[in-house]
């Protein structure tokens, strides 16, 4: 049998643990889409928590962040899945989201247009599209990628509404909301956690590119003049929250879009890319987008949706000079109290992916190695070194064994710790086996209570990383668990 590849065993771990499992599985599945099991989903809550309070709960908006121009203020909100239809036409959403596909008019199969040569034709002998006597393909032609719904009993058109494609229009249609209840001042942000659809045509490569996922994004207003230097400060701070919670900075980088791969309406983006084991050596794929967007959300929301003609941004008109797609006409702008004056804020808006962010981390801790077992034989065993904020299980507490009054100190110490932090306990099987199982789940400590416990009110802590273990009071390990997790 071919040896797995990296990313088969990380898939196959995570299927075999309960991190990932394939949506609707006993159906068949259905692609582009996937559950999170009763680990991965309290990693995606540890990756989740640990961005909200980066961003908003752990903000202290009274001083000015090592590299910040200023200080800023920070909110955040949690806007629906389906807004109304207009937002996205004056977004660009509805003319612009799409991907140059071609058809296949013989087995009737879809392909995107920039992936034919990569892609396989569903006939066999296994060739690509195109390739076969009897391909027939189209050429190629724009297909959206929002998720079309309906509103109410009426299937017409007007009743046709879409599932957000991602967070970010949430924030900018409640900007003068949050302005009118909120003490907020420019420059401030709005930050939202929340599921996203698109209609991939290709789904692949496990959670890196689904249909529904989940994303992380900020919309940061400020004024004109101060922008570029809040696009430095957002794009090295999130790079440095990937380094702060373990991703290495070889696997991690930061690359700069050219002029001509960034949207129209962008002053500046810059991709936050990780070496994913399923791309080919050297090739990295985008975990996070930090883009400078001038002033087009805003405006696009208050004039209708704008277009770049020359340097100039300016509402799309039809052929009768109508406006193609109508703003709301509200005004979003702002007034500052210093200057008097009123301006359009631009944004800086740092766009990160909930399930990259889950299948990077994951990547980046899993390992293979061999430590001794009890009869100090060397024994291969697969580890998740997590960073302990993002562990499913931060501590596991066992009894050496189910005797001697150990069970009942582990439960008291587990009853203990469970208030701290996520814990589990076990006292089926091998002390080897309960390790290893941990290992795989990536707990970074195991608490065992053996017969010196009972004695001097003494437990082992096992290191996952390094499998070395020390002594501690029982006393002290709520102590030490915040200490590990940073919550002292
Ligand atoms: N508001 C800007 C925006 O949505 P994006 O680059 O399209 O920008 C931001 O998406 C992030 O969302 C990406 O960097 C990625 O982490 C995540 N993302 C986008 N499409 C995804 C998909 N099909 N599956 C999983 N994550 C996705």
């Amino acid at each position: 049998m071919a040896e797995q590849t990296v990313m088969e065993k990380i898939v196959s771990l995570c299927k075999r643990r309960g991190f990932v499992f394939q949506s609707s599985e006993i159906y068949g599945g259905i692609g582009g889409f996937w559950d999170y099991g009763p680990l991965g989903v309290e990693l995606k809550r540890n990756i989740k928590e640990a961005w909200w309070r980066e961003m908003v709960t752990g903000h202290n908006e009274t001083v000015a962040l090592p590299g910040a121009p200023s200080p800023y203020d920070m909110v955040g909100l949690d806007t629906t899945l389906i807004m109304h239809p207009q937002v996205w036409k004056a977004s660009g959403h509805f003319d612009l989201f799409y991907d140059l596909m071609v058809d296949c008019r013989t087995c009737k199969a879809r392909f995107r247009a920039d992936h034919v040569d990569d892609l396989r034709c569903p006939r066999k002998p296994s060739k690509a599209p195109g390739e076969h006597d009897e391909c027939d393909l189209t050429e190629p032609r724009e297909f959206n990628l929002m998720f079309k719904t309906y509103i109410g009993a009426l299937l017409d058109p007007s009743s046709e509404a879409y599932l957000r494609p991602e967070t970010a229009q949430g924030m900018f249609v409640n900007f003068k909301n949050v302005l009118s209840t909120t003490r907020v001042k420019l420059p401030f942000g709005i930050a939202q956690i929340g599921k996203s659809f698109r209609n991939e045509i290709t789904p692949r490569n496990f959670i890196f590119r689904s249909r529904e996922f989940e994303q992380m994004e900020m919309e940061f207003f400020c004024a004109p003049e101060s922008s570029a230097d809040w696009y430095a400060f957002w794009r090295d701070r999130r790079v440095a929250w990937y380094e702060s919670l373990g991703l290495r900075s070889e696997r991690l980088r930061l690359r700069e879009h050219g002029p001509a791969e960034r949207a129209h309406y962008s002053c500046g983006t810059a991709d936050i890319e990780y070496a994913f084991p399923f791309l080919p050596d050297g090739e990295f794929g985008e975990l996070e987008g930090v883009s400078h967007r001038g002033d087009f959300d805003l405006r696009s929301h208050m004039e209708g949706k704008l277009i770049r003609e020359g340097d100039q941004l300016v509402v799309e008109r039809d052929e009768d000079g109508a406006v193609r797609h109508q703003g709301s006409g509200k005004d979003l702008s702002y007034f500052d109290d210093a200057t008097q004056q009123k301006l359009v804020p631009h944004v800086v808006e740092p766009a990160a992916g909930a399930d990259r962010a889950a299948l990077a981390f994951l990547c980046e801790a899993y390992d293979e190695d061999a430590i001794p077992d009890e009869k100090g034989a060397a024994q291969e065993r697969i580890v998740l070194r997590l960073h302990p904020r993002l562990a499913p299980i931060q501590v596991a507490v066992f009894p050496l064994v189910k005797k001697d009054g150990m069970p009942e100190l582990a439960r008291e110490l587990y009853a203990e710790l469970k208030g701290v932090c996520t814990a589990a306990y076990d006292e089926k099987g091998s002390i080897g086996r309960r390790y290893r199982r941990q290992d795989e789940s990536g707990t970074p400590f195991c608490v065992t209570v053996d017969g010196q416990s009972i004695e001097d009110a003494t437990v082992t802590v096992r290191d996952r990383d390094t499998t070395n273990q020390q002594r501690l009071p029982s006393s002290q390990l709520a102590s030490f668990m915040r200490e590990q997790l940073h919550l002292a």
